[in-house]
């Protein structure tokens, strides 16, 4: 697939303001409560980083998965696989899963899932991208920072087939 055009649709700046106002909605949710931010490799790294940030609970602990999905294009059965874990324990103590985009839906649902077997004392999503055209699955949204309706996201983390995730602004990748 050829690339035509790489068009911004969130200015850097405009990144930064909103994730300001995400973390004041994450410290008045959890006020200086014991609270896991979990981010999700590597799609999210650079969200999480900036997040992470504007959140003043002294009471924060950093730590990351990894998961693969392989959806087949032509078909909805998707299957995803953690292929990294955190590694601080989480029992009792609040965990904020933070993902760059949600998509199918499947990936964050996955997550969901597992985390909510493991006695955090709550479970909540932080997503920096709410993409609603390929939806299957409903998920748990409890921060979002922007929503798209369609198209194909690069950059601030995201990438395609490994490339733009360094671009400081979210792009849309529009093809020949
Ligand atoms: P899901 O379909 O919601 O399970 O999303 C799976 C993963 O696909 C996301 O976590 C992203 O890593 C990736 N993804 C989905 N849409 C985009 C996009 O527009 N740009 C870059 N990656 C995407
Ligand atoms: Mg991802």
């Amino acid at each position: 697939m050829q690339i035509k055009e790489i068009r911004p649709i969130f200015t850097a700046h405009e990144v930064a303001a909103r994730i300001q106002e995400l973390g004041k909605e994450i410290d008045a949710m959890y006020g200086d409560e014991p609270l896991v931010i979990v981010g999700v490799l590597k799609g999210a790294s650079i969200f999480f980083a900036d997040l992470v940030r504007s959140v003043q609970n002294p009471e924060v602990e950093l730590d990351f998965v990894r998961v693969s999905s392989y959806g087949l294009s032509d078909c909805s059965s998707h299957s995803v696989v953690m292929n990294k874990d955190v590694e601080i324990g989480i029992q009792g103590k609040h965990v904020l899963l933070v993902e760059d985009i949600v998509d199918t839906g499947h990936s964050l649902q996955y997550l969901y899932d597992v985390f909510s077997q493991r006695g955090a004392r709550t479970l909540r999503t932080a997503v920096l991208l709410d993409k609603k055209e390929r939806r299957e699955v409903k998920v748990h949204f409890d921060f979002v920072a922007f929503t798209i309706d369609e198209g194909f996201v690069v950059g601030y983390g995201l990438d395609f087939a490994e490339k733009y995730r360094h671009l400081p602004e979210i792009c849309i990748l529009e093809f020949e």
